[in-house]
């Protein structure tokens, strides 16, 4: 049996994640076949004959099996990934900036072109939080749908809460440590974490919001003294994102920082860990925790989202878009 060929268009810190993850492991039956890279001139840990320097040679390649996009520029991601919907293709991409501007656009050209694009990389790393509400919470109205859903902030934020560690030294770790997007604005200004509420108001609810409409406030603004009347009040700072459907039936988002406490599971996710609260009628409140950056955990959902296209998963986006707040007239009688 052929093994799928993949084309992996970008290599920087997720697809390298990806590559390392799928070198590591045997028995899978996918081979990477082409890597499409910008730079010729970087130095890379594969021999430059492994590259081809020019994306659309990818896309013209119709031997390819599946494309993976995780390049960092938006505009870009969005040329190629339309593209290869447009041709029917299966893609996998893990940009949120580009998936939170067009996900309208793209939906409609999977259904247009019967091609499948899947993105579970593109929001909260390693958690699978599309998937759980894509495919799982089908069957009941959602609250809301809140957490961290930015690891480099929330790094950051947990070095400052060292005393004596500054904002600086801090970012520069969640930068080294490959967190953070090549512009710390996306990440610090809250620009990142909006833009993964408006994917996930897309699978609770079917929902697709503006993120212009969104209000997102970041962490730059925040100091030692902040952190420190935090502490005294035995809370911690966190950037909190929270999609809620209100009970006039309009969804909205919101990304701030917030002071958490004790009572709250955000309040023991540190680093550069995410958590995503999913607050159901009936179910009652469930949450996920895991790493929501760095190269392995998210190359590590980019290969699950492989696994998933080959089994001919695609996402629904049909949650219960003007269902109402499901109102519990019964009290269940125990012991009855
Ligand atoms: N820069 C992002 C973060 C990467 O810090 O969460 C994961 O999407």
């Amino acid at each position: 049996k052929q093994p799928l060929r993949i084309g992996l268009i970008g290599f920087g810190c997720v697809g390298q994640g990806f590559y390392d993850i799928l070198q590591a492991q045997s028995g899978l039956d996918l081979a990477i076949t082409r890597i499409a890279v910008k730079n010729p001139t970087k130095p890379r840990m594969l021999p430059a004959e492994r590259f081809s320097y020019h994306a659309d040679e990818l896309l013209n390649d119709l031997e390819l099996d599946l494309l993976i996009e995780v390049i960092d520029d938006p505009d870009e991601a969005f040329r190629l990934v339309s593209t290869a919907l447009r041709q029917g293709r299966r893609v996998v991409t893990a940009n949120k900036a580009m998936l939170a501007r067009h996900l309208p656009e793209l939906v409609q050209l999977q259904t247009q072109f019967g091609g499948t694009l899947l993105y579970e990389a593109a929001v909260c790393g390693s958690i699978p939080v599309i998937r759980t509400l894509d495919n799982y919470f089908i069957h009941e109205p959602l609250r809301a749908v809140s957490g961290i859903f930015n690891g480099s902030s929330n790094y950051v934020l947990t070095r400052m809460s060292a005393q004596g560690f500054g904002y600086g030294p801090a970012l520069a770790e969640a930068q080294a440590k490959g967190f953070a997007e090549t512009d710390p604005t996306l990440d610090m200004g809250a620009f990142d974490p909006r833009s993964k509420a408006v994917i996930l108001a897309a699978h609770a609810y079917g929902v697709f919001l503006d993120a212009d409409e969104v209000l997102n406030l970041g962490i730059e603004g925040i100091g030692a003294g902040d952190m420190a009347r935090a502490a005294a009040q035995g809370r911690k700072i966190k950037v909190v994102a929270a999609v809620q459907r209100l009970p006039n039936g309009h969804v909205t988002a919101l990304v701030t920082p917030q002071l958490v406490g004790p009572d709250s599971p955000l309040y023991t996710v540190e680093h550069e860990f995410n958590g995503v609260a999913i607050e159901a009628v009936y179910a009652g409140t469930q949450f996920l925790t895991g790493r929501g950056a760095g190269g392995h955990p998210t190359g590590s959902a980019v290969l699950a989202d492989v696994l998933a296209l080959q089994r001919g998963l695609r996402y629904g986006y049909t949650k219960q878009a003007t269902a109402p707040e499901a109102q519990l007239t019964t009290e269940l009688e125990l012991n009855a």
